[in-house]
């Protein structure tokens, strides 16, 4: 069985807290591509970044979701710029994809001031901006499903995420 939610969108947009409480009303399990990143490479993401830079940790995110796609049933979350690979964006077709959509204003209170986000470094609300003008047509092209997040508690997200997913054929 693929997974039954597959959730994506920018840093800030609660993928993690939602993804926790939609796994929670289906009784399934929650899995997230950066916790599997870790796992694999024995360190966090912000020291691959350091240590090995940016196009490591993605080919590593590329494995990781390609993994979890092929054997996770439950809720999976994917990190942030997962679907910047053109690969990775071709093995979601077909999967029950939700863009948690995120304004700059909630987004910026949200990820705070950026710790173990390396790609946020300097200016976290610039960094931010810059990260949502350039994926949000990415996340809306993988997207069955679009939930905006503004101003709205985890619950409710994952209320109305679990109700418009039972809903589709
Ligand atoms: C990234 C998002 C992060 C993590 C890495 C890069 C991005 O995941 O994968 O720091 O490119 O947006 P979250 O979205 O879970 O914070």
């Amino acid at each position: 069985m693929p997974p039954r939610a597959v959730l994506v969108g920018p840093m800030g947009a609660g993928k993690t807290t939602v993804g926790r409480i939609l796994a929670e009303r289906w009784d399934v399990g929650m899995r997230d591509t950066d916790h599997d990143v870790e796992a694999e490479a024995g360190k966090s993401v912000q020291d691959i970044f350091v240590d090995d830079g940016e196009a490591h940790f993605r080919a590593l995110e590329r494995a990781a979701v390609s993994r979890a796609l092929a054997e996770h049933e439950g809720v999976l979350s994917l990190g942030g710029g997962a679907v910047l690979d053109p690969e990775t964006r071709v093995a979601l077709s077909g999967h029950p994809v939700v863009f948690l959509r995120v304004g700059l204003a909630d987004a910026s209170k949200r990820v705070g001031l950026g710790q173990g986000r390396p790609l946020l470094l300097g200016n976290v609300r610039s960094r931010i901006k810059t990260l949502l003008e350039e994926r949000t047509p990415i996340y809306e092209s993988v997207a069955a499903v679009v939930v905006d997040t503004d101003g709205r508690a985890p619950a409710e997200i994952a209320a109305e995420i679990a109700t418009r997913l039972e809903e589709q054929p």
